[in-house]
């Protein structure tokens, strides 16, 4: 198995340790900077005696490396500095997705892309539109991030083992994400048995600053062991075929209504990419947060061409 990364930065080289050490593909890791994605690959090889992996590492700035890859993780890009939102990466990071996209696109054209470049479910359609994939092979990695976050939040607020909690978040990767608190359990009982409304709206503003808070406490760059796990899960997830159930930002056809924007939902990843797209029932609030979601993405790309 051989997965590419792209952009060698906190995100992609701490992805690619994850997938070394589990010794599930051997990882070329690509960056602009060659010598930054040489640097990592080696001092990333280096550890392979220690920890008794056998797959092998390379790092370029030559695309024509990620030939024959089953998967190519996006990651190239500018993480957030304080004081910025997701959405102001928007410009800069759209034209760096496109130029990446064009070249995953020629040279590996029956990879299935994972998205991980914010804003998130911007990028994610970015991908899709400038590769012309089929959409189940372009996945937007952020609702596996924002659901551990929330469980992390809710474990630590009630003293509760993090393993009891089960959630689901929906929408976008952003403020406007959508929890939704009828698939949120602690210890098989739902959270608003467990939780107060203060108590609640506290765990899911945490979550939502989440990203936030780690970009000013770090006062440079942002977030990556957390997102590199969530990227972890999604490539596991295509390369052992589990099709197991977790949200992704996909490419919505009419499903919960909308069209032709990406949004985290509920999905099924395997081989062939998303197997599935399911469709929970929602209240009405819910539905008119994912329309309004979906209305605010289509109106920031109203004005780009694909
Ligand atoms: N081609 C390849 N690599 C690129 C390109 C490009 N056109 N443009 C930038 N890069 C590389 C940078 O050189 C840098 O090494 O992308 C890498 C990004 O790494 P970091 O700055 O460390 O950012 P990181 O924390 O990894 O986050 C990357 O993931 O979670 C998101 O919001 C985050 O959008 C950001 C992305």
């Amino acid at each position: 198995m051989k997965v590419s990364i792209i952009g060698a930065g906190n995100v992609g080289s701490m992805l690619a340790a994850r997938i070394l050490e589990k010794d599930l593909a051997d990882v070329i890791l690509v960056d602009i900077i060659g010598n930054l994605a040489r640097a990592k690959a080696l001092d990333l090889k280096h550890s392979a005696s220690i920890l008794g992996f056998q797959s092998t590492c390379a790092g370029t700035d030559d695309y024509n490396l990620i030939d024959d890859s089953n998967v190519v993780v996006i990651t190239a890009g500018l993480a957030r500095k304080p004081g910025m939102s997701r959405e102001d990466l928007f410009q800069k990071n759209l034209s760096i997705v496109k130029e990446v996209s064009l070249k995953v696109k020629k040279i590996a054209p029956e990879t299935i892309v994972v998205v991980v470049t914010n804003p998130l479910d911007a990028m994610t359609y970015a991908v899709l539109k400038t590769t012309g994939f089929k959409r189940e092979k372009v996945i937007g990695m952020a609702g596996v991030l924002d659901c551990s976050r929330f469980s992390a939040n809710i474990a630590e607020k009630f003293n509760l083992p993090v393993r009891s909690i089960e959630c689901l978040i929906i929408g976008m990767h952003s403020d406007a994400m959508i929890p939704i608190l009828s698939h949120t359990r602690a210890s098989q009982t739902n959270i608003k048995q467990i939780a107060s409304p203060e108590q609640l709206k506290e765990v899911i503003d945490k979550t939502k600053g989440a990203g936030k808070e780690i970009v000013s406490l770090l006062g440079s760059g942002s977030a990556y062991f957390a997102p590199s796990a969530g990227a972890f899960f999604i490539v596991k997830s295509i390369l052992k075929n589990s099709k197991r159930t977790l949200v992704a930002s996909v490419y919505l056809e009419g499903e919960y209504d909308i069209n032709d924007v990406c949004l985290g939902v509920p999905v099924k990843i395997g081989a062939e990419g998303i197997s599935q797209i399911i469709e929970i029932r929602l209240s009405r609030e819910e539905k008119k947060a994912l329309k309004e979601s979906a209305s605010s993405l289509k109106q920031k790309f109203s004005k780009f061409s694909f």
